[in-house]
């Protein structure tokens, strides 16, 4: 009986403590040593010399960095990329306009000479990787303070410039891994002449857009096409009319073959953060505390927005953007706890922690390093609980209501003026009169004051009194707690506020008058009052905490690499390029109910909703079903449209190309089913999925349903595995 038990304690032990199958986002140089051998035995076909080479065109030379924000890939010989429409969505939106609405009937260039350059958008290929661990550490000491730390480290970084073999026209960087325990360098190449090329109406490329966000059944579309442009060397250049389509070292080659349950699958991309290596006592407070705060403040927030925007077809558009960004982590949030909570994510790091602790204590070297770790981290996690909850509270709030960010423009104006003089101050206005009306044109004043009333009456309500400003606390008895008619008199008679076309002219005309009138302007007076007091009661304690708990989990990082040596440890995203691989696989979200792997055109129609702003499907779609005219990318009558599998991806990693076993392109990742989002910090292989469209689905809607099959022609399609 003892026997069993023990064996089933070491069973489950090992089912916490190894890296599963399907987790991790690797670095590509480790690939031969660290994962190659399971990538085969999972299915994989090609070699991890195949994947990253510095010698010769490899796949990673068709993947980059797109704007710092999402992925893309290389998928001609002309330098065409392929990402997200929700990742091409400023380009797109920033050539719109009501009579050529790409946003709505999306737009394709017919030629070469029609793609649109977009002025700021660049993409960034990773020539090569190496480690610099040794040189980045030297002279760094246990004694040193973070702070001490922090500036060794980025002088040594410095220090590597002349040393870093390069071109000239390529950049490097450096970043840190495994928190701060080990240093890698990254030699980039990066070209600024990006076009739009094309994207499909947002009724395809966002279908489904907030309702389905995060949603696993998906019948999303969610692409959009660039062209990287380069000079006649082929090389990085500034944008101009003699510039060339770029020639890649490497371009995807494309499947038609879709894929089948248990296949292999990579993504290979730009994943921004994850935090896989907290203590318990930290995604307790996650769960209990930071998560519930920041969605109640958000429920409120959508709340507002969205009864003005039902009402208002103006506001409605002018708050589309910003409400899906709100939107899109309160609902990631919320699906993050329930992972968590269901998967039992902090049981099973107490576990963890247990085992590590036993092992600790059982060794006098560890113990003499690491005994009393986990219990300074647990109070450092303790105490940073309230600091934390303040921070949400005043980030949430104050990041909502736009009174307090327009007062804040001004008052870098005014700064300036006192700074720096008369001078700089004019040549200030004209950015500010442009930030100013960039702000304007997703503003209403209606909206933000009822914003103000029902953020800060929950700001006030749910805090404890020493996180109030007491400016705040007097405001707040001498309205008698009607944030009503505090809003009232805080917005009324504002120009900055009500009159934004006033403002903006004033500011042309006579920019002093708008830094008087912000003196006088209440709600400003109270932003520079909850910040000052913030800064004091908050920051400065939080920034104390914070060092301490970095340092810690440094060394519990660390000291885990060293105990926990039979566990194989990948390092937390921070955008830089990783591989990350699973099979394609279902996934049971609760009880009775269990989630197949594809989705197909039909899923689309189901969905239909004549006329919805979410649901709607264009008339050229549906009569292409009707006619089930799909061309050489439908198999067995049906339009495939998307797929999961288990490949550990964030965000950053939309956009990214998901890769077949050969190393062709069969789908293109875009989102995570909603249950698994906690895959940030505990990834569970029962129900962590990301969710890719199916490249058929993205040929059948250029070719079939755009008509820009010249596109087509452009990339090289491959069938039945062939090369
Ligand atoms: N949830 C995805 C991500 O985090 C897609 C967001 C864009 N789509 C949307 N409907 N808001 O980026
Ligand atoms: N949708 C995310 C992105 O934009 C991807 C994710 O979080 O899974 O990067």
């Amino acid at each position: 009986m003892k026997a069993i038990k023990r064996s089933l304690v070491a069973f489950f032990l090992l089912l916490v403590i190894t890296a599963r199958a399907d987790e991790g986002m690797w670095l590509p140089l480790f690939l031969q040593q660290l994962n190659e051998k399971q990538m085969k035995s999972m299915g994989m076909k090609i070699s991890a010399s195949d994947i990253y080479n510095i010698n010769k065109g490899s796949l990673k030379d068709a993947i980059v960095s797109l704007g710092g924000f999402c992925t893309g890939e290389v998928i001609s010989e002309q330098g065409l990329i392929l990402t997200n429409h929700h990742c091409g969505f400023d380009a797109i939106q920033n050539h719109s306009t009501l009579e050529r609405n790409y946003i709505r009937d999306g737009f394709w260039a017919r030629n070469k000479g029609e793609e649109i350059p977009n002025p700021g958008l660049f993409v960034t290929f990773i020539v090569r990787i190496e480690e610099v661990t040794k040189s980045a550490l030297a002279g760094v000491t246990q004694g040193m303070t973070e702070q001490e730390r922090q500036s060794a480290i980025d002088k040594n970084i410095a220090a590597l410039r002349s040393g870093v073999k390069r071109e000239a026209y390529q950049d490097y960087f450096v970043r840190s891994f495994f928190e701060g325990n080990q240093y890698f360098l990254f030699v980039t190449e990066t070209y600024k002449d990006v076009r739009l090329v094309g994207a499909p109406p947002s009724a395809i490329g966002n279908f489904g857009k907030d309702t389905d966000n995060w949603m696993w059944p998906r019948h999303t579309g969610d692409f959009s096409m660039f062209r990287i442009y380069a000079g006649t060397d082929n090389k990085p250049a500034e944008f101009s009319e003699n510039n060339v389509p770029y020639k890649p070292k490497k371009a995807l080659s494309i499947s038609l073959d879709g894929m089948k349950e248990g296949d292999f699958t990579m993504v290979f991309g730009f994943p921004g953060r994850t935090t896989q290596y907290l203590h318990s006592a930290a995604v307790e407070q996650i769960v209990k505390v930071n998560d519930p705060a920041k969605i109640a403040i958000r429920d409120k927030a959508l709340g507002v927005i969205d009864g003005f925007m039902r009402r208002d077809e103006q506001i409605k558009i002018q708050y589309a953007a910003k409400y899906a960004s709100i939107s899109n982590s309160w609902k990631k949030w919320q699906g993050e706890v329930l992972g968590l909570t269901s998967t039992n994510a902090v049981a099973k790091k107490k576990a963890y922690a247990a085992e590590f602790q036993k092992r600790v204590n059982a060794n006098p070297a560890f113990k003499e390093q690491y005994g009393t770790l986990l219990g300074d981290l647990e109070a450092a996690y303790q105490e940073l609980n309230k600091y934390g909850l303040a921070r949400d509270y005043y980030t949430e709030t104050i990041s909502r209501i736009e009174a307090f960010a327009l007062g804040s423009r001004i008052n870098s104006l005014a700064g300036i003026k006192q700074k720096n003089g008369d001078k700089a101050f004019k040549d200030a206005v004209p950015k500010t009169i442009e930030t100013l009306g960039e702000l304007y044109k997703e503003y209403s004043p209606a909206v933000d004051k009822k914003l103000f009333e029902v953020l800060m009456q929950k700001f006030t309500n749910d805090q404890p009194e020493e996180f109030l400003a007491p400016e705040l606390l007097t405001l707040v008895k001498s309205y008698q707690s009607d944030f009503a008619k505090m809003a009232d008199d805080f917005y009324t008679n504002v120009d900055l506020l009500n009159n934004g076309p006033k403002v903006l002219a004033n500011l042309k005309a006579n920019p002093d008058l708008v830094l008087m009138a912000n003196d006088l302007n209440k709600a400003n007076q109270l932003f520079l009052q909850l910040n000052s007091h913030y800064a004091s009661t908050v920051t400065k304690k939080l920034s104390g905490i914070q060092a301490r708990v970095n340092q810690l989990q440094r060394t519990y990082m660390k000291a885990q690499m060293e105990v926990m040596k039979e566990k194989k440890f990948y390092p937390d995203a921070n955008s830089t390029l990783r591989v990350t691989y699973g099979n394609v696989k279902g996934y049971q979200p609760r009880d009775a109910v269990k989630f197949d792997f594809y989705t197909y055109l039909d899923g689309v129609m189901d969905k239909y909703k004549p006329g919805d702003y979410e649901f709607d499907v264009p008339e050229k779609l549906r009569t292409l079903y009707k006619n089930k005219d799909f061309g050489q990318y439908g198999k067995n009558g049906k339009m495939p449209v998307c797929f999961i599998a288990m490949n550990h991806t964030t965000g950053g990693n939309s956009g990214s190309p998901a890769l077949d076993a050969n190393g062709n392109l069969v789908g293109l990742n875009f989102d995570r089913a909603w249950e698994g989002t906690m895959s940030d910090i505990n990834y569970d292989p029962s129900i962590c999925r990301n969710i890719m469209v199916d490249i058929r689905y993205v040929l059948f809607i250029v070719d079939k349903y755009a008509g820009a099959g010249h596109l087509v022609q452009e990339m090289k399609l491959v069938r039945a595995g062939k090369k």
